[in-house]
C-alpha cells in the first residue's frame, strides 16, 4: 500500500484571549476565540519516528512524545511514524501554537490508532492536549489555549459554571499548588462582518514570568485583588456584548481590560505603541495573552486600516474573523495503522 493511502491529517486553530488574561488564574472568566491561522499535522508509517526530517527526541518534541506514551501504554508500542508539522501559527507569541500542536497530534495518533470521530472524543482530545502542555510546562497550564484549540468558536473558561453560555465540560489538573478545575463553556460564533487584526511585537516574554509578575503585586499589596476582580467584571460584561453582537461594547470592554492590565504592570512600551497605533481604527484593542511582549488583539471593522497601522508601528499583522472551526482531521482513509 503506497504511502499517501494512509496518511492522516489534523489541524487545529491559534487562539487569541478577548478578555481575561492573568485574572483567569484566580478563577474569574476569560473569553478566547479561535483564529483562522491554523496548524496541520500529517502522518505516515516509516521505519522510524521522526519529526520534519529529525528523530523524534523528548527533549525538542516534548509533547508529541507525552502524547504518543499517554495514547500507547508501555505493552503496546506502536509502529514508527513520520510526523511533518505545518501551518501559519507563529510560535512562542501567545497564539497557542503548542496547544494547537498537542490538539492535532493527540486527535492525528488516537485516529490513527482508534478510528474514531473527534466529534465523538472532544473532550478527551482537550483532556489529552491540556495534560501535554501541563508536562511541558512543569505541571501548570491553564486549559484556556487546548480546550479553545480543540472545541473552535469562541470559548469560555471559568471556575463556576457562567450563565447564557453552552456548558461542555470540567476540566482539571494535579498542579504542583493542588487540584485545580475549570469549567469549559462555547458561545456561538458570529456572522458579523468585523475582525481581530493581531500585532506581534516579536518580543519573547515567557508567561511564567509574567503570572509570577501579577502574583508579586498581590503579595505586595493584596487589595488589589480588587483589580483582579474588575477584570473578572469586565469579562462578563464583553461576554454580554458580544451574546447581543454589540461590538462597539466589546471593543470598549477591551480597551478598559487593557488598561488594569496595563496597571497590573503586564504590559511593555513595545505593545502599547501597537495598541496606540491600532485604536484610531479599531474599536477597541489590548494586550492579549501573557503580555510583556507577544501580541495585541484590535477589534476593528476596517481590518486593512489596523494592520497598515500597527504594522508601521513595527508590528507584524495576522487578520482574522472571530471564532473559526476548531479540531478537524482531514484525511483519513479509513484503515487504522495497527491493529
Ligand atoms: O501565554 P498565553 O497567551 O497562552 O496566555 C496566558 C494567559 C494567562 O492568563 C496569563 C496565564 C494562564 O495560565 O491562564
Amino acid at each position: 500500500m503506497g504511502t499517501d493511502e494512509v496518511a492522516i491529517t489534523a489541524s487545529a486553530p491559534a487562539k487569541c484571549i478577548l478578555f481575561g488574561e492573568h485574572a483567569v488564574v484566580y478563577g474569574e472568566p476569560a473569553v478566547a476565540v479561535a483564529l483562522e491561522q491554523r496548524l496541520s499535522v500529517r502522518l505516515t508509517p516509516a521505519k522510524m519516528w521522526s519529526v520534519d526530517g529529525s528523530s523524534l527526541n523528548p527533549r525538542r518534541h516534548p509533547h508529541i512524545h507525552h502524547l504518543v506514551h499517554e495514547i500507547w501504554d508501555a505493552d503496546s508500542e506502536p509502529a514508527p511514524l513520520s510526523i511533518h508539522v505545518s501551518g501559519d501559527i507563529p510560535r512562542a507569541s501567545g497564539l497557542g501554537s503548542s496547544a494547537a500542536l498537542s490538539v492535532a497530534m493527540g486527535a492525528a495518533l488516537h485516529a490513527s490508532k482508534h478510528l474514531t470521530n473527534p466529534s465523538d472524543s472532544i473532550e478527551e482530545f482537550c483532556r489529552m492536549a491540556h495534560h501535554a502542555e501541563a508536562k511541558a510546562q512543569s505541571g501548570r497550564a491553564s486549559p484556556m489555549d487546548t480546550s479553545t484549540s480543540a472545541l473552535g468558536g469562541i470559548v469560555v473558561l471559568s471556575d463556576r459554571k457562567e450563565q447564557g453560555c453552552d456548558w461542555k465540560f470540567t476540566s482539571e489538573l494535579e498542579t504542583p499548588e493542588g487540584k485545580r478545575t475549570w469549567e469549559i463553556h462555547t458561545l456561538k460564533p458570529t456572522e458579523n462582518e468585523i475582525y481581530l487584526v493581531l500585532g506581534n511585537t516579536g518580543v519573547h516574554a515567557p508567561t511564567s514570568h509574567q503570572v509570577a509578575l501579577v502574583a508579586a503585586a498581590l503579595e505586595a499589596n493584596p487589595t488589589r485583588i480588587n483589580e483582579i476582580h474588575a477584570i473578572g467584571s469586565i469579562a462578563r460584561r464583553g461576554l454580554l456584548a458580544l451574546q447581543d453582537e454589540n461590538y462597539e461594547a466589546v471593543g470598549h470592554a477591551m480597551s478598559e481590560n487593557h488598561l488594569i492590565l496595563r496597571n497590573l504592570g503586564v504590559s511593555s512600551n513595545e505593545l502599547e505603541q501597537l495598541i496606540s497605533a491600532a485604536l484610531p481604527t479599531s474599536l477597541g484593542a489590548k494586550l492579549t495573552g501573557a503580555g510583556g511582549g507577544g501580541c495585541m488583539v484590535a477589534l476593528t471593522r476596517n481590518p486593512k486600516a489596523t494592520s497598515e497601522a500597527i504594522e508601521l508601528a513595527g508590528g507584524r499583522t495576522l487578520i482574522s474573523r472571530l471564532g473559526n472551526q476548531g479540531l478537524s482531521i482531514d484525511s483519513n482513509n479509513g484503515t487504522p495503522f495497527w491493529g
